[in-house]
């Protein structure tokens, strides 16, 4: 729970830990006042090096003396910072101080728009909430209590409510794969309905068979764990048609199937729902706000598994909208997956289509692990993407959809087939593959494979899920 602070000084606070951030060279603002409680103190410590206002540098000042609170944590926000780097800033402060049980810790930064101090407030609820789900002594502690030193509550309440969707979809993605499969999945989802203008709808099996859902049922049915199809509905605003809708691959275990991957790339594949787990926290978020907006998320949920019943290399699967594909590796079962996704997203009539996946280890190879790769058939769709990526600070990068890609797509038995003709370009032609099930929709896919999940922690974020991607998401259903 955050509450804003309009008129408790720095000095004067009764907090277990205080968060100053440092902006420029000179003094000012709650810097200066802090600079003055201690005597000069502050002063003496960037004198000596030991606090910077670099973005992201932190300074654990103990026992200080002239204020109540026993510890100050310094972070820098650099001279002009930009969202990521207030996201980041905050985020680093906010991890250090959950190294133990705190019951409130206040944040003194400097003035700053409503955009950055909603990333900064987002970032100090994301940086201490850890991957430590079931660990009996946990790794990080979130405080009981945050406090922000500002007079722009909205702000404070919209970062707050952005934080908790990007926290949902960390849980969900960080969620061992015996905790969440398909129907554990698509009960968390449905819990979503009790949200104010929030309706979830979830098909099972036996609808999926009767929607002819069969490229999606294909990847599924290795599994002893039942498919889902969730569609989550958000109406902040009466329209008949959702401005937006927000698809997400739920692949809740991607062993590879018979084409199955190596021990290595088997250990961190329950990451592997995570577009599926930001199309929710992303609705939790809207809806959590009140977004004058109208929104609809769809989800595909599967597991890939070996057994005597998994789709083969060389079976024909039809796809919901009739088209057929020969599936050569059974590891390329994403896109199958967003195939049939797509196509009942198209029934919706949205404006705009976005989807989210970790789709291919191509886009990492091409743009490293911290950037999401963006495909598109409707260029000033995906500028409104980059735009708003770059408003809140989310790396985002454009692949292009070159048309002879389709050319390795072509299977001399069927419509399609799932894979292209080598390794080379891979993430392009697994978007090539999607293109296919999207008509004539405005839409853009982007993969996350990257940035969705990381090995180890960051400065300003716990190892596991990173939640990317929701802050986009919010601030795009926001203009809608
Ligand atoms: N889920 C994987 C992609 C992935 C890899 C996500 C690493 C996160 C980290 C996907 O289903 C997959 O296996 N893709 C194959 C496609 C190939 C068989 C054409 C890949 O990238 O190797
Ligand atoms: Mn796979
Ligand atoms: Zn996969």
């Amino acid at each position: 729970m955050i509450t804003s602070l309009t008129s408790e000084s720095i000095q004067d606070i009764q907090a277990d830990a205080i968060v100053v951030g440092l902006s420029g060279n000179a003094l000012t603002g709650f810097a200066a006042e802090l600079n003055e409680a201690t005597s000069g103190g502050l002063q003496s410590l960037l004198d000596a090096g030991q606090a910077k206002s670099k973005v992201g540098a932190t300074t654990s000042w103990l026992q200080p003396t002239g204020i109540q609170a026993p510890v100050i944590v310094t972070v820098g926000l650099g001279d002009t910072p930009n969202a990521g780097d207030c996201f980041k800033a905050a985020g680093a402060a906010a991890k250090i101080l959950a190294d133990q049980q705190r019951s409130s810790v206040a944040f003194y930064f400097p003035e700053l728009d409503s955009a950055l101090l909603e990333s900064a407030v987002a970032g100090s609820v994301v940086g201490s909430q850890g991957q430590d789900l079931h660990k009996k002594t946990k790794s990080l502690y979130p405080p009981e209590q945050i406090l922000w030193a500002s007079t722009n509550a909205d702000a404070v309440t919209a970062g707050e409510n952005i934080a908790t969707g990007v926290n949902l979809t960390r849980t969900l993605v960080n969620q061992p794969p015996n905790y969440i499969y398909p129907e554990s999945f698509a009960d968390q989802a449905a819990e979503l309905g009790q949200l104010k203008n929030v309706s979830v709808e979830i098909w099972d099996q036996e609808r999926l068979e009767a929607e002819n859902c069969g490229s999606l049922l294909g990847v599924a049915q290795g599994s002893d764990k039942a498919p889902r199809l969730a569609i989550l509905r958000y109406t902040g605003k009466d329209s008949e048609n959702p401005s937006l809708a927000i698809v997400g691959k739920g692949v809740t275990y991607d062993s590879g199937g018979l084409s199955l991957k190596p021990s290595e790339g088997q250990k961190t594949m329950k990451c592997d729902m995570a577009g599926a787990a930001t199309v929710v926290g992303t609705i939790k978020a809207i809806a959590e706000m009140e977004l004058p907006c109208h929104v609809v998320g769809l989800v595909g949920l599967v597991e890939n598994m070996v057994s005597g019943n998994s789709y083969r290399l060389g079976d024909v699967l039809t796809a919901r909208n009739g088209k057929t594909i020969e599936v050569l590796n059974t590891d390329a079962e994403g896109r199958l997956v967003l195939a049939d996704v797509l196509d009942v997203t198209l029934g919706l009539n949205p404006d705009h289509i976005v989807d989210l996946a970790t789709l291919t280890g191509a886009c990492c190879v091409a743009l490293g692990l911290d950037i999401a790769g963006l495909f598109t058939n409707d260029q000033s769709w995906c500028d409104q993407i980059i735009q708003s990526a770059a408003a809140v600070g989310e790396e985002v990068w454009q692949l292009p959809m070159t048309p002879h890609f389709s050319d390795q797509l072509k299977s001399k038995i069927a419509d399609l087939r799932n894979i292209g003709a080598g390794r080379w370009g891979g993430a392009i032609t697994a978007a090539k593959f999607l293109e296919e099930f999207v008509g004539d929709a405005s839409w853009t896919h982007m993969d996350i494979a990257g940035p969705a999940f990381a090995d180890s922690a960051k400065s300003y974020i716990d190892g596991g899920a990173s939640g990317v991607m929701v802050r986009t998401l919010v601030n795009i259903a926001r203009g809608m």
